[in-house]
C-alpha cells in the first residue's frame, strides 16, 4: 500500500472528523487529520493534493472559535470546507455569516444551480442531505458563486472553481446525505487530481518487507491482549521474521470462557513465533480479594497487568525492538484541545524506566479499525478474532459487581457464553455492537422443584451504537430473550434470576463499572 497522494482533514472539532477521513479512504484516497492548530509551514511541505475543512461546533465570530489563517486559501492546494468549515471558507475569504432565521438539522432537501460545476457533477438536481447548523453563509465572498440551496439556507454550497475552493453547509460524510460519496469522490478526482493510490492488497507485502529491513536479525517482543490490534501486528511480524518474535500474552484469568485457550491455539497453531503465555489468574484474584469498589478493582487490574507484563520482558532479556499495535485513531490529536495536548495513546504501553528497547515497532498507525480488520483478514486470521467485540482491558472484572471470587468469574463465563451461543445461532452476532453478561452482587429468592433457591442475578446487557460515546439498548426480541434467560437458569448453577438492561447511554454507560 502506497500513499504517494494524501488529503489533509484538517480538524476544527467536528464530531464527524474521523469519519471524513475514512470517507476519503473509502476512495482509495490517503488522508490524514491534523487539528487546525498546525502551522501553515508544515501543511506547505505535506504535499497536499486537497484539504478538507471539518465541521465543528462553533461560530466563526466568536473570538474563542478555531480560526485559520486566510493564507491556506492562496496555496494552490484545492480546499472543501464542510459545515463550520464552510463557514469559515467563506468567512476567511471575506464573505458574511449571520445567524440562520431558522437552524436546519436533520434530512433536507437540497437544490443545485444548473451549472453547479464539478463538485456536484453527476449528482440529480433535488436530493436529501443532512444537515446541522444554526449560522450559515448569508453573503458569499467575492470570486465564489452559490451552487446549491435549501428552502432555509440560500448558499448551501458555494465555489470559486478557478481556485479550487470549494464549500458545503451541509455533511457529505454521513450516510444520510444521498450523494456525499459521489460528492466527495467528484472533490478527490475531478478537483484533486487523485488517482486512488490508498489500496489495501500491497498493505501486508509493502510492511512485512519493510519489517524485515527494519528488525534484521534482531529480536522483537510484543505484548498480545487477543484484541484486533494486537492480534494483526502478530501475524504480520510472524509472516516478517518468524521466531526472532515473541509474543507474550498475559492471562489474568478475567477473559471470556475458554478465550485465553483460543488465543493461545491460534497463534501457536497458524503462526511461527514464540509464544509465551502467562497464567496469572491467581495472582491478580489475591490481590482483588474483598475489593469492591469499581475504581481500585481496576486499578488493581491494571497495576498487576503492568508488573506481570515487564516482570516477563526483564524475564526474557535483552530484546532490540518493542512492538505495539496503535492504531491511527491512537495517534489523532483531538482539535478541540491546544496544540501540544496530545490525547491519551490508551494504546500505547506505559513503560518502565529500566527497560530500553532500541525501537518502537508500529505497523498499523496509519490504519483506521475496519482497515485492521481487513489486514487481519487477509492474513488469515480467524474471523472470530477479526470481528471481535470490544472487550475492556479489566476484562470480567467490570463485568462482575462487587468483589471478584473465582465462583463469580465461573458464573459469569458460564453465563456469557449462553448468551453469545444463542446470539450467533440467531444470526444477531453481527448486528450488535456489543453484547454481554454482568454478575450482580445481587442474591435473590427463587422456587426450583419444591424448594426454596437462593441464588445470583444475571444481567444481560446488549448494545447498538456508531461510537460508544452513546449507545442504545437493543431491542433483541422476547422470545430469543426467553431462550438465553431459560437456558441460563437451568445451565449454569448458582443463577436462579435474569434480567435484561433496557438502559441507554446515557445516563448508563456500556459496562457495568
Ligand atoms: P463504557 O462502559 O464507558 O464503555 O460506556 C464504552 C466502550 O469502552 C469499553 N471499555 C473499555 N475498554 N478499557 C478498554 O479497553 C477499559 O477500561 C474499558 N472500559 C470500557 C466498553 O467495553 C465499551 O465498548
Amino acid at each position: 500500500m502506497s500513499k504517494n497522494e494524501k488529503i489533509l482533514v484538517l480538524d476544527f472539532g467536528g464530531q464527524y472528523n474521523q469519519l471524513i477521513a475514512r470517507r476519503v479512504r473509502d476512495h482509495k484516497v490517503y488522508a490524514e487529520i491534523l487539528p487546525y492548530t498546525v502551522p501553515l509551514s508544515k501543511i506547505k511541505k505535506g504535499g497536499y493534493k486537497g484539504i478538507i475543512f471539518t465541521g465543528g461546533p462553533n461560530s466563526v465570530y466568536d473570538e474563542t472559535s478555531p480560526h485559520y489563517t486566510p493564507d491556506i486559501l492562496s496555496l494552490g492546494i484545492p480546499v472543501l470546507g464542510i459545515c463550520y468549515g464552510a463557514q469559515l471558507t467563506a468567512w476567511m475569504a471575506g464573505g458574511e455569516i449571520s445567524t440562520a432565521p431558522k437552524g436546519e438539522y436533520g434530512m433536507i432537501e437540497l437544490r443545485t444551480a444548473k451549472s453547479s460545476g464539478l463538485l456536484f457533477e453527476g449528482i440529480k438536481r433535488r436530493s436529501t442531505v443532512w444537515m446541522s447548523h444554526d449560522d450559515y453563509i448569508s453573503k458569499p465572498p467575492k470570486g465564489f458563486r452559490i451552487t446549491a440551496k435549501t428552502d432555509s439556507c440560500p448558499c448551501a454550497a458555494m465555489e470559486n472553481a478557478e481556485k479550487k475552493i470549494y464549500a458545503v453547509q451541509f455533511h457529505p460524510e454521513v450516510t444520510h446525505t444521498e450523494f456525499g460519496s459521489e460528492l466527495l469522490h467528484n472533490f478527490l478526482y475531478k478537483i484533486c487530481g487523485c488517482r486512488g493510490d490508498w489500496v489495501m492488497d500491497d498493505f501486508i507485502d509493502k510492511t512485512v518487507a519493510s519489517l524485515r529491513e527494519q528488525i534484521g536479525s534482531e529480536k522483537v517482543i510484543l505484548g498480545l491482549s487477543g484484541g484486533v490490534d494486537s492480534s494483526v501486528v502478530a501475524a504480520l511480524l510472524s509472516k516478517a521474521v518468524g521466531k526472532q518474535l515473541t509474543c507474550v500474552f498475559i492471562d489474568h484469568g478475567l477473559m471470556r470462557k475458554d478465550e485465553g485457550d483460543f488465543v493461545e491455539n491460534t497463534f501457536t497453531d497458524l503462526f511461527d513465533m514464540n509464544f509465551v503465555r502467562v497464567n496469572c489468574k491467581d495472582r491478580f484474584l489475591e490481590k482483588l480479594r474483598n475489593v469492591s469498589d469499581p475504581e481500585k478493582k481496576r486499578k488493581i487490574i491494571g497495576k498487576e497487568f503492568y508488573n506481570a507484563f515487564w516482570g516477563e520482558i526483564r524475564k526474557a532479556g535483552a530484546t532490540a525492538y518493542f512492538a505495539q499495535g496503535t492504531i491511527y485513531p491512537d495517534c489523532i490529536e483531538s482539535g478541540k484541545g491546544n496544540a501540544d495536548k496530545i490525547k491519551t495513546h490508551h494504546n500505547r504501553v506505559k513503560m518502565p524506566k529500566d527497560i530500553k528497547f532500541e525501537g518502537i515497532i508500529e505497523p498499523l498507525k496509519d490504519l483506521f479499525k475496519d482497515e485492521v480488520r481487513a489486514v487481519g483478514e487477509k492474513l488469515g486470521l480467524p474471523a472470530e478474532l477479526v470481528h471481535r467485540q470490544p472487550f475492556p482491558g479489566p476484562g470480567l472484572g467490570v463485568r462482575i459487581i462487587g468483589s471478584i471470587t473465582e465462583e463469580k468469574i465461573r458464573i459469569l463465563q458460564d453465563a456469557d457464553a449462553v448468551f453469545r451461543d444463542e446470539m450467533a445461532k440467531n444470526g444477531y452476532e453481527s448486528q450488535l455492537s456489543q453484547f454481554f453478561a454482568v454478575i450482580t452482587d445481587v442474591k435473590t429468592v427463587g422456587v426450583m422443584g419444591d424448594h426454596r433457591t437462593y441464588e445470583y442475578l444475571i444481567v444481560l446487557r446488549a448494545v447498538t451504537t456508531d461510537n460508544f460515546m452513546t449507545a442504545d439498548w437493543a431491542r433483541i426480541p422476547y422470545d430469543l430473550l426467553a431462550k438465553v434467560s431459560n437456558r441460563i437458569t437451568n445451565e449454569v448453577s448458582h443463577v436462579n434470576r435474569v434480567a435484561y438492561d433496557i438502559t441507554s447511554k446515557p445516563p448508563a454507560t456500556v459496562e457495568w463499572e
